[in-house]
């Protein structure tokens, strides 16, 4: 009789452990197809963002290709009109050295001379030749070109440094930056597109470097600058840096139209533009915007309409970005 119960607990032990296990097993199976599924979610999240970055990439590089066209009629009349003085200074230069060469030739013929009454006529004719061509001019003159051709070898020069600057690609990663020398490269290459609508004043306080991408951050100013111009008219940019301690600030005020708060409030959003079609596309500072939050730094905006606008972007000094990393 004993037996007989011992014998029915077991059974319904049994009976319940087995259930039990089932549901473990059930459970188990359940969890790794979850897994499976959280896995593979995983997996598309991940293409994703590398396909959202890769965008980005090619969204910013767009957007360079897009100022570059634009730019480009600017920057080749930017070098166009020192090319044209210099080439009529090599002109002028080249009838200098014809000149120096009929003078060099009458010297010449002087001093090898033995007759006295031909070198008397030589010496004349010297004397007229030197009055006729005026030859005191020509030398100052020849000093004046020197100059002024320098300068403009100079400034073709400064404004492909400038093309250079801007159009790399930055993929090796961030280096030692001069923001100022950066300023002024990007400035150069705005300049046939802004001087007609304002001025530009450059109130460069001395500032340390900076760790980012030169290029980048070109676009950045760019931007920034032809913004200013479009919102102006006869107005005034000004570009001050200031160095506060641990950060390097770089802000651009000008007294242009302003912005309403609707405008200003999605100033950061992507293809949020009011200009018309073809004068903008509404990408240039969301753009910028993650440029600069790439470098660990901040751009902020204040504006009221019919005053004028102000960005500030603040990035950390290289001492500083180093000792953060
Ligand atoms: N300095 C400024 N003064 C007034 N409005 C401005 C200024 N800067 C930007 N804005 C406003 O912000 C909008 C967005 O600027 P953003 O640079 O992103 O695009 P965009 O200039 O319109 O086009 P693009 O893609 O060619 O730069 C502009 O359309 C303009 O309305
Ligand atoms: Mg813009």
């Amino acid at each position: 009789m004993e037996i007989s119960i011992l014998q029915r607990k077991l059974k319904r032990e049994k009976a319940r452990r087995q259930k039990a296990e089932k549901l473990l097993e059930d459970k188990s199976r359940e969890l790794y197809l979850s897994y499976q599924t959280l896995q593979k979610s995983h997996e598309q999240l991940d293409t994703a963002l590398k396909e959202v970055k890769s965008q980005q990439r090619q969204l910013v590089q767009s957007e360079k290709v897009a100022s570059l066209g634009t730019m480009s009629a600017g920057v080749a009349h930017e070098i166009n009109n020192p090319l044209a003085f210099i080439f009529s200074n090599v002109n002028s230069l080249s009838y200098a050295i014809d000149q120096f060469s009929e003078y060099h030739k009458h010297v010449v013929g002087l001093v090898s001379e033995q007759s006295t009454e031909i070198r008397e006529q030589r010496l004349r004719a010297l004397g007229k030749y030197i009055a006729d061509v005026d030859l005191e001019f020509l030398f100052k003159d020849c000093e004046d070109l020197l100059v002024e051709t320098t300068d403009g070898v100079e400034r073709v020069k400064a404004i492909v440094a400038g093309l250079q600057a801007f159009a790399r690609s930055d993929a090796g990663g961030t280096e030692s930056v001069d923001i100022i020398e950066c300023l002024t490269n990007t400035l150069k290459l705005a300049n046939n597109q802004i001087k007609f609508s304002m001025k530009v004043q450059e109130d460069y306080s001395e500032v340390p470097r900076v760790r980012g991408f030169p290029g980048k951050l070109s676009q950045v100013f760019l931007n920034l600058i032809v913004n200013a111009s479009h919102a102006t008219e006869n107005g005034v940019l000004k570009i001050a840096t200031r160095d506060l301690g641990d950060v390097v600030s770089i802000s651009f005020t000008d007294n242009g139209c302003g912005m309403t708060e609707e405008t200003l409030n999605s100033v950061f959003t992507p293809f949020s533009t009011t200009k018309p079609v073809g004068k903008g596309t509404g990408l240039g500072l969301s753009i910028s915007h993650g440029i600069v939050a790439e470098l660990n730094g901040e751009i902020t905006v204040t504006s009221e309409v019919g005053v004028g606008t102000c960005f500030t972007i603040m990035l950390a000094g290289e001492v500083c970005a180093k000792q953060a990393a």
